[in-house]
């Protein structure tokens, strides 16, 4: 994740952040990832002005928010104004979470021809089978659970690392699947907000579910089960 060093001016102007603070607290601003295909790669199961409004707009503005947040927060911390602190904790959840997902969800995904939509190898597949019975019954699952959630959020494919098993779970809104718990590492996450369908699939969301496994990069997924699953 690409970092820049943030506030150089204030860090350095005595006496707002007080108690050596500034110097061990080493603010940083996020930056947009870039994608790791072109916009139009993933088609037809999604669409290119999907991809880039999704990437170049939204994405963005979580980003942007979520750095003006800390920005805010930094100064509320400086000042000692606890209610403002308490106030900003929405906003850096929403927006923090928002970019979080959305750099897993681009790593989800894959082209064709890169082997998005490749059913999952090795221990991953195995553990899939072991869990949920068969891959297709894990998709069903998970098109099930995502076209049952209210409003916004995720569905998730995530390792319990304390239960030792895979889960499915979904998260409102922007909240990060870390919400569930410190165990709980995602492996794939789909988002399904209608700003990830809607200019393609309307309001048909079980529709851009089925699809969207045909750009599943399966391999990002293996791996990080494997790393977080040492052999024992
Ligand atoms: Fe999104």
């Amino acid at each position: 994740m690409a970092l820049r060093a943030l506030f150089p001016r204030r860090l350095t102007r005595p006496g707002l952040l007080g108690a050596g603070i500034a110097q061990s607290r080493g603010l940083q601003t996020f930056s947009l990832p870039d994608l790791p295909y072109d916009y139009g790669a993933l088609e037809p199961a999604i669409s290119g002005e999907i991809m880039q409004l999704h990437h170049q707009k939204h994405h963005q503005a979580y980003v942007t928010n979520y750095n003006k947040a800390l920005e805010q927060l930094h100064d509320a911390i400086a000042k000692g104004d606890a209610s403002a602190v308490a106030k900003l904790q929405s906003a850096i959840k929403f927006n923090g979470g928002g970019h979080i997902n959305h750099s897993i969800f681009w790593k989800n995904l894959a082209p064709i021809s890169e082997g998005g939509g490749e059913p999952p190898k090795g221990s991953l597949g195995w553990a899939i089978d072991m869990n949920f019975g068969s891959l297709e019954s894990l998709v069903q699952k998970i098109n099930t659970e995502g076209a049952a959630l209210q409003g916004s959020g995720w569905v998730w494919l995530a390792l319990d690392k304390e239960l030792k098993k895979l889960v499915v779970e979904t998260t409102a809104n922007q909240d990060p699947l870390v919400i569930k718990g410190a165990s709980v590492v995602p492996l794939l996450g789909i988002d399904v907000w209608e700003h990830a369908y809607y200019l393609q699939y309307k309001n048909v969301r079980p529709d851009y579910l089925k699809n969207i496994w045909k750009v599943i990069n399966w391999k990002y997924a293996s791996d990080v089960y494997e790393k977080n699953t040492p052999l024992e």
